[in-house]
């Protein structure tokens, strides 16, 4: 009898050592699955929160660092004409080559660059510095379509032709009448350019793989 019910103890699912192992299996498939639904929501979640901080900054989907050759920055700034009663902004400023060529070179009043990647501004920064315009220009670390623009009287892009149609409406709510805006490569959707140059540049090669430049020079017109 005890000898039968001790056999019975040993078979029971509960207590038999087989018992034991697959209840313990079942235990830690459990908690196994547990564990990945835990991190798969943690994922979501990441993802989820992480969505919000790419959609407002656009320019990290937006334009690569890609700087325009110096040749070419020279054409866009004589290009706008510029001089001393002007203040350049150049939107996606890069390593602030056209803002302190415009200042250093061209005796610009002053100038700024907003630009999305804060070693690039670092840089830029740093630039200026050494080409003793330090005091004249600034660059801002930022989402270029929240920058305030309105005190330009140049504004240059060297965007993507995705990023055109946003920036023209930016422009054309913000800049004052008879704002100059010089466009490499890429036309504003909608304006019409008051004048365009087209050249070739053996510098190009490398960024685009052709040597063709086109320069769109556009003024804010008092009909907007
Ligand atoms: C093609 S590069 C031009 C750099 C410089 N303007 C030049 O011509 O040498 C475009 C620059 O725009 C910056 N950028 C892209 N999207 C941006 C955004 N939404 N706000 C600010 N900067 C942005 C990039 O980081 C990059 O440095």
């Amino acid at each position: 009898m005890t000898h039968r019910f001790n056999e019975a103890l040993l078979r029971h699912p509960m207590l038999s050592i087989r018992g034991v192992h697959s209840r313990f299996m079942v235990i830690s498939e459990r908690l196994t699955m547990r564990v990945v639904d835990c991190i798969l929501a943690l994922g979501v979640c990441a993802f989820v929160t992480a969505l919000p901080a790419v959609a407002e900054t656009p320019g990290i989907a937006g334009a690569p660092y890609v700087p325009t050759p110096t040749a070419i920055v020279d054409r866009m700034l004589t290009l706008a004409k510029i001089g001393p009663n002007d203040y350049l902004i150049d939107l996606g400023s890069g390593d602030g080559r056209l803002v302190i060529t415009a200042v250093a070179k061209y005796k610009a009043r002053g100038g700024m660059g907003i630009e999305i990647d804060r070693d690039l501004v670092k840089h830029a920064t740093d630039n200026a510095q050494k080409a003793g315009v330090g005091d004249r220009v600034k660059f801002l670390a930022g989402d270029l379509f929240g920058a305030d623009i309105e005190q330009a009287t140049v504004v240059t892009l060297y965007l993507l032709p995705s990023m055109m149609g946003d920036v023209e409406a930016k422009l054309r709510r913000e800049l004052k009448p008879g704002t100059r805006v010089v466009s490499h490569d890429y036309p504003l959707p909608s304006w019409k350019p008051v004048d365009v140059v087209t050249f070739d540049t053996p510098d190009k090669v490398p960024i685009t793989g052709t040597t063709r430049t086109m320069l769109l020079l556009y003024r804010v017109s008092d009909r907007r």
